[in-house]
């Protein structure tokens, strides 16, 4: 069976710029806007171009810029924004606008006062409104991850109507189970009579920690777009990881699905991600963190040396990472010593690696880390081997 295609919505620039400290000048966001081409997303959100007169000039820039990806524009429901919008991507070769409004109660009764009648007008006519401009309209439900079924179905019925080529079904405040977003997404394509005539987009936050989780529920469940960041940043506590996802869909084949990044360009796209924003990435966060590829227990490394995948489920060197680590500590074994010791071009018989591992543990318990140096010291100070 052939796979079916996962579209990679980027929104690094747009709602991981939003990231208090992580704000980039127009010449970074052309450079990380140029990464992301190379690593092959689909689709770039390069900015919210009413916001500010930096991000309209960002978004100008990266239009011109880059060629292969569709370049999206954020904006509300208001036409001055869709104006805007419009005006920054006509120096796009793909443009996109994604236009949008809140469909929660909180977002009909608090932010709006409005009826629910009032919202789908308002909804339908920015993107009647958008694609005067541009074909490529995506629409966002903004809070549908707490919005009422029923509603949301309505509402994605009549924007695909009105033309939106895609449809984006945020969980806004990353408050879905997996189980319930994936229901929701469901749901869409099976009451929403027009649902195929557009590509439905998850778009999942953080907060509980499910966003990757839920994605993946979204496109199991029919949803054919991600929107995701590198290195999961975004507004709280982040949005979903595409470095995750990517490599989700890519390690359990039985999904069916691919998508069209170039694995092997993850790690360093993070790595600049990282340093432009002056944003660390977590030492164990999943497929790029410092950890996620070093071993340091005494078992798992000697199950990792006899075959690395015993405790590995993707190979470092997919995701642009050359090697994985062995990192010694009090908790490693001799198969761990007696391997890095003989990359130091040291050959122990079994008693000789016995005494030196039982100075090695006595070293190992006063330091959090045993290095080559340490190892040198070590092997010099008991000169018995020469
Ligand atoms: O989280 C969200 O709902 C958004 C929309 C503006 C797409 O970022
Ligand atoms: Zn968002």
């Amino acid at each position: 069976m052939s796979k079916e295609k996962v579209y990679i919505f980027d929104t690094t620039l747009r709602d991981g710029e939003q990231v208090p400290g992580c704000q980039l000048n127009t010449i970074e966001k052309i450079e990380v806007a140029l990464a992301l081409e190379k690593l092959g997303v689909d689709i770039i959100e390069a900015g919210f171009p009413i916001s500010s007169p930096g991000d309209f000039n960002s978004v100008v820039e990266i239009s011109k810029a880059v060629s292969e990806p569709t370049i999206c524009a954020l904006t509300r429901a208001v036409e001055k924004d869709i104006e805007v919008a419009a005006e920054v991507l006509r120096y796009a070769k793909h443009p996109r606008i994604h236009t949008g409004i809140g469909v929660s109660p909180y977002h009909i009764k608090y932010k709006f006062n409005a009826t629910p009648e009032e919202v789908i007008q308002r909804a339908v006519a920015a993107v009647k409104y958008a694609k005067r401009f541009v074909e490529d309209v995506e629409f966002y439900a903004e809070d549908a991850g707490r919005a009422d079924n029923r509603f949301l179905a309505k509402i994605v019925e009549a924007v695909i109507g009105a033309g939106a080529t895609v449809v984006n079904i945020p969980d806004t405040t990353g408050y879905c189970l997996p189980s319930e977003y994936g229901s929701k997404i469901l749901f869409l394509k099976e009451n929403v009579s027009n649902i195929d005539k557009a590509i439905i987009s998850t778009h999942c936050h953080n907060d509980l920690g499910l966003a990757t989780a839920n994605s993946i529920a979204g496109v199991i469940n029919g949803a054919r777009q991600i929107e995701c960041t590198i290195n999961g940043i975004g507004e709280r506590a982040g949005n979903t990881s595409l470095e995750e996802v990517v490599m989700v869909m890519k390690s359990h084949k039985g999904l069916n699905l691919e998508t069209s990044i170039n694995t092997k360009k993850i790690f360093p796209t993070s790595r600049l991600v990282s340093t432009l924003m002056r944003m660390p990435v977590q030492a164990n966060k999943a497929i790029v963190g410092r950890n996620a590829f070093a071993h340091s227990s005494g078992i798992h490394q000697d199950g990792f040396l006899k075959n690395r995948e015993t405790y590995e489920i993707i190979n470092p060197k997919q995701v642009g990472i050359s090697e994985s680590s062995i990192v010694l500590t009090a908790r490693s074994g001799r198969a761990a010593l007696k391997h890095r010791l003989a990359t130091l071009g040291y050959k122990l018989d079994q008693k000789q690696l016995d005494d030196v591992y039982a100075e090695f543990l006595n070293l190992a318990d006063k330091k959090r880390e045993i290095h080559n140096d340490d190892l040198e010291a070590l092997m010099g100070k008991a000169a018995r081997f020469d």
